[in-house]
């Protein structure tokens, strides 16, 4: 009898993706709700045919040297994967999968969320009541600024950015875009949105919101100079990776008013530390990298890494590759 496979999943994930792999693999999985310390994850790969990790696990040379030889899959449960070096797995010929399309549309809700609740001072609000500060209705309390109408601001314009801008145009409010490259006239027509260069962007938008990838040219891509160059009533929202925005330059801009006001699903690091000075403000809503997390969407995420994951330790093409060329070595 062929041994099964032997995998190993890094964190305790939904039963739709969890429960094919437990059938058809010896899988340990990594039960504690935080991801495993750096040498219990190099311990864990040791000898796996495959391993099933999340945004917080790095895979690099050091973890590929530890799985060994018979690796065969990494099977990421995220749509982003900057925590994988994927050179690296296409030299050793280890294909990686990961989660596009089944979490546009709950992350594109979130980042929709983030600017109402940024625009309208939910959290300010939220905390006033706990604290027993509401005490009567007042014509002057806790204004905000109007959505519907104001100009939204998009930084990177794929399957993500493209669906905030969906929900944009119930608003009513005009859409500006950036991307490295144009998307087709149908789509900016369906859209109602306008390709500007970055600046141009910055400028001009009520709201900005990031959907880049992370990779070395948009690290740190909203820094000071970028931040300068926003409105100072505006509002940036980041639900794509912390690092693309710089900190210290963000919490600066918040402090002194260069910018109204920023709402974050994302920070650097995750999570951020408690003495983070963003902490400090009442115009800085930070929320803790849910942007996908939904039941419906994390079953769905799951069920498309452990698909994934079976697909490779099976020898097979797997199903969301994110380094074909792999296959394309005869
Ligand atoms: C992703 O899939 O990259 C998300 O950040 C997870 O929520």
């Amino acid at each position: 009898m062929t041994p099964r496979p032997r995998v190993f999943v890094a964190r305790v994930i939904p039963e739709a993706g969890l429960r094919p792999i437990v059938e058809a693999c010896d899988a340990r999985v990594w039960e504690v709700d935080a991801p495993p310390p750096r040498a219990d994850l190099l311990a864990a790969v040791a000898g796996c045919d495959g391993v099933l990790t999340m945004l917080t696990d790095r895979v690099d040379d050091a973890f590929l040297d530890a799985a060994g030889p018979g690796l065969r899959v990494v099977s990421q449960m995220a749509v982003g994967y900057d925590n994988v070096d994927v050179a690296a797995c296409t030299r050793r010929g280890v294909p990686v999968g990961n989660t596009p399309g089944v979490l546009t549309d709950t992350t594109a809700d979130l980042a929709f969320a983030l600017i109402l609740a940024a625009a309208r001072r939910l959290p300010e609000g939220e905390r006033l009541v706990r604290g027993g500060g509401w005490r009567t209705w007042s014509p002057t309390i806790q204004l905000g600024v109007d959505v519907h109408g104001a100009t939204l601001g998009i930084v990177g314009f794929g399957r993500i950015g493209q669906a905030v801008a969906r929900r944009a145009t119930g608003f009513g409010m005009t859409v500006l875009y950036s991307s490295r490259s144009r998307v087709s006239r149908a789509i900016e027509t369906a859209l109602n949105a306008t390709w500007l260069p970055l600046h141009e962007v910055l400028a001009r938008s009520d709201f900005v919101s990031l959907h880049v990838d992370l990779n070395p040219s948009t690290r740190g891509l909203i820094n000071a100079d970028a931040l300068r160059r926003m409105k100072p009533g505006a509002i940036l929202v980041n639900t794509t990776r912390g690092p693309v925005v710089d900190g210290r330059a963000l919490f600066e801009a918040l402090r002194d008013g260069v910018i109204r006001a920023a709402a974050l699903d994302v920070t650097d690091p995750e999570p951020i530390p408690m003495d983070d000075p963003l902490l400090t403000l009442d115009n800085c809503l930070i929320v803790p990298h849910v942007g996908s997390a939904t039941e419906a969407t994390r079953g769905r995420m799951a069920s498309m890494a452990a698909a994934n994951l079976l697909a490779g330790v099976r020898g097979e093409r797997l199903p969301n590759v994110v380094n074909p060329e792999v296959y394309e070595r005869g």
